[in-house]
């Protein structure tokens, strides 16, 4: 059925609304971001969601990029059919895979465009059907209460990135980066795409930082070290961290195990002090918000 303009902009309407609705029951929306990919941004996005669920906070995972859409794999979710269920209004809404790691953290609930796209197939598509399907996979899966909406969008600062940002409301940006120079270069560009877009809280991760070696334990700098945090001072932004590179962190990745549940491993250290650290952030923003905000009249 092909919709008149009209009839077009109507259904954009109500799903921006739907998402709007959806949101107020999300206490924080974090992006993670990355100039270009391969820099383990999905990896971040994994292990942060699995540290907070671990914490006992309800967590929602979206994986958004459409590029490598591989968050649910990571998490050990195989693609399944996605369950329906009808709404009050006639709608139809997905319901969320979730996994709570045997037990190992709370339900972590993940939805991903990887669940509607062929494994084998490689995907084309274009800008505006990429934001559609992010809008739907806001509004239209029954996400319920959350105390953490983590977004695994695709890497750059494309005009679907742009689109979905604009329609929610972020509390917080994570910028992930390796020391290289080429994605350091290009996680600037994506710092200054979210001061552009006025997220309260931007902040920088950088990842593969050094390599631990497997034999005598010593640090091992291999993409040269630090300019995660010099790129964070240059622009005025929060360091959050350095994750190391983990043999076991790719190992458990494959495995669909994320790496913060080794707690014996240095990167699951790394991974639940960014989490500690971004929680306490978020909390004392919000707080001086709630403070600053003229008393409700109720
Ligand atoms: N800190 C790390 N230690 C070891 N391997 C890592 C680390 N971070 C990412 N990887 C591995 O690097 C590859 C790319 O990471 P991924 O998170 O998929 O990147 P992106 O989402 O930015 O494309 C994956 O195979 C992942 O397991
Ligand atoms: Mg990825």
């Amino acid at each position: 059925m092909a919709l008149n303009r009209e009839e077009a902009l109507k259904a954009l309407q109500t799903i921006k609304e739907r998402i709007r609705r959806k949101e107020s029951g999300w206490k924080y929306k974090i992006a993670v971001l990355s100039g270009k990919g391969g820099v383990g941004k999905s990896t971040i996005a994994v292990n942060l969601a699995a540290a907070l669920a671990k914490k006992g906070y309800l967590v929602g995972i979206l994986d958004a990029d459409i590029h490598g859409p591989d968050v649910a794999k990571m998490m050990g979710i195989e693609k399944t059919d996605i369950l329906a269920e009808r709404t009050e209004d006639g709608r139809f809404e997905m319901l969320p895979p979730e996994t709570d790691f045997s037990g190992k953290t709370a339900p972590l609930k993940v939805m991903t465009l990887g669940f509607m796209v062929d494994e084998d197939q490689p995907v084309i598509w274009r800008g505006p059907l990429v934001t559609k399907a992010i809008w739907q996979l806001l509004g239209d899966v029954k996400w319920g209460e959350l105390d953490f909406m983590i977004i695994d969008f695709p890497p750059g600062t494309g005009d679907e990135i742009l689109t979905v940002v604009q329609s929610i409301n972020l509390d917080a940006a994570v910028i992930v980066t390796t020391p290289q120079e080429v994605a350091l270069l290009d996680a600037g560009k994506a710092v200054n795409f979210m001061k552009k877009m006025e997220v309260p809280y931007i902040t920088v991760v950088e990842n593969m930082s050094y390599l631990i070696c497997p034999y005598c334990g010593n640090e091992i700098d291999v993409f040269g070290k630090g300019g995660g945090r010099k790129l964070a001072e240059k622009e005025g932004v929060e360091f959050l961290g350095e994750i190391p590179i983990d043999l076991k962190a790719r190992e458990a990745s494959d495995a669909g195990i994320p790496i913060v549940l080794y707690e014996d491993t240095i990167a699951a250290k790394s991974f639940m002090g960014i989490a500690e650290k971004l929680v306490k952030k978020l909390e004392e923003m919000k707080a001086k918000e709630e403070a600053e905000a003229p008393s409700s009249s109720s």
